[in-house]
């Protein structure tokens, strides 16, 4: 039985960051000299229902946009061939250079985007697209999701709010939206479609009301955040889940951020001193632990770094793990959700799915 910390940690932003640069695999290379078995690394690739390979481990581009160029190029350049990033993330144009910069030919990068919540009405979504298109400096995209499944307000305000602050949805529906981005799937300008944040029930409209199954399902899942009939359910459906934030709570955002931040501050889900033992037994690191536990899911992970030895960690997290530790960490699932925006997006978010107890009104706002 995994014995689970959940003590509310708070440490210095500036000196997590400090200690982070300047650490280097310190603790790598013990486990190295400790491991019990050696795991060799793989590189794993999942089928998606077009047929098209998707890796296991990718690349987030939100945050940093300063430093995403050499970061997209660095991990492209490393062995990375999946990159994860959307309009709202304002990086697309560094996504772009830093693939021309990378080398890698642009055929043999899986790249995703996502369509955001003011871009929804059908007349506007593929000129979104198109947007994207010309920052991301390439003729076709080979993932487009819609971000949420909430709507906003039409027009240039990605964010539109009422005088008091109270965010002004749109009337689209986002089956209408789907209907719309099925369309862009027969012009070239997207290989796939898919959705992100959206609840079991959402997808269940999706698939009643049109003729595409999404090809991918992006959602937070972690070894806190396991989500495991949902899991399951998407899997019998044949939607390849995409684990965003797969280190959970490591991203300072969720702890500073408004809504998320008191349930965020618990022990980061990497400290678990189960995911430790397990890291020793392979000769990996607990980020890399999660990130294994991820691929040998099913799913794939796209976490972010912009730190080089990070980036190099994460690429090299793909290894075969044994099924008893695999259990371990079935043991770490407290269901606790960090990206959950319902009550500023105005939109009851993962109705029907776990960890949704956090955003009660006054607890996360
Ligand atoms: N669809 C959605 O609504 C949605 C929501 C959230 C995220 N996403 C996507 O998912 C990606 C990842 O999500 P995320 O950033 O929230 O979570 P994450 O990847 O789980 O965590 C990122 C944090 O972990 C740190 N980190 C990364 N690798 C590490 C390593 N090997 N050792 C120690 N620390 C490490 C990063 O540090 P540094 O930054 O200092 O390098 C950063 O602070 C995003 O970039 C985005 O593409 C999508």
């Amino acid at each position: 039985m995994a014995s689970i910390f959940v003590l509310p940690v708070r440490t210095s932003n500036a000196l997590n960051t400090f200690l982070k640069r300047t650490q280097v695999q310190t603790v790598l290379s013990f486990h190295s000299r400790n491991a019990r078995r050696a795991a060799s690394t793989r590189s794993t690739r999942h089928t998606l229902n077009t047929g098209a390979k998707i890796p296991a481990i990718g690349f987030g581009t939100f945050q940093d946009a300063d430093a995403q160029v050499d970061a997209v190029s660095r991990a492209l350049k490393a062995g990375c061939r999946l990159i994860d990033t959307a309009r709202v993330y304002d990086v697309e144009k560094q996504v772009g250079h830093g693939i021309k910069e990378s080398g890698v030919a642009r055929e043999e990068v899986c790249v995703g985007t996502k369509l955001w919540c003011n871009n929804f009405h059908p007349d506007d979504v593929e000129s979104a697209l198109d947007d994207s298109l010309r920052d991301l400096d390439t003729p076709y995209v080979d993932l487009l999701m819609m971000h949420y499944p909430c709507t906003f307000a039409r027009g240039e305000d990605r964010f539109p709010r009422d005088a008091d602050g109270k965010m002004i949805l749109g009337k689209t529906s986002f089956v209408e939206t789907w209907k719309a981005m099925e369309k862009l799937v027969k012009t070239g300008k997207t290989k796939a479609i898919g959705v992100s944040n959206f609840s079991k029930g959402e997808i269940q409209q999706l698939l009643d009301q049109s003729d595409t199954v999404p090809a991918v399902h992006q959602m937070e899942v972690h070894p806190y955040l396991q989500q495991k009939d949902f899991n399951a359910w998407l899997r019998s459906k044949g939607i390849h889940v995409v684990q965003f934030s797969p280190l959970g709570n490591m991203n300072d955002f969720y702890r500073n951020t408004g809504w998320s931040k008191e349930v965020s501050h618990m022990t980061r889900v990497t400290d678990q001193p189960v995911l430790q033992e397990i890291g020793k037994k392979y000769g990996r690191s607990p980020v890399q632990v999660v990130l294994a536990w991820a691929v040998n899911s099913g799913r794939s992970a796209i976490p972010k770094s912009v730190i080089d030895w990070q980036i190099q960690q994460n690429l090299e997290a793909d290894f075969e793990m044994e099924a008893e530790d695999m259990e371990k960490i079935a043991e770490l699932d407290i269901k606790a959700r960090f990206n959950d925006p319902s009550l500023d997006y105005q939109w009851r978010l993962y109705s029907d799915l776990e960890g949704t107890q956090g955003a009660v009104e006054g607890k996360t706002h």
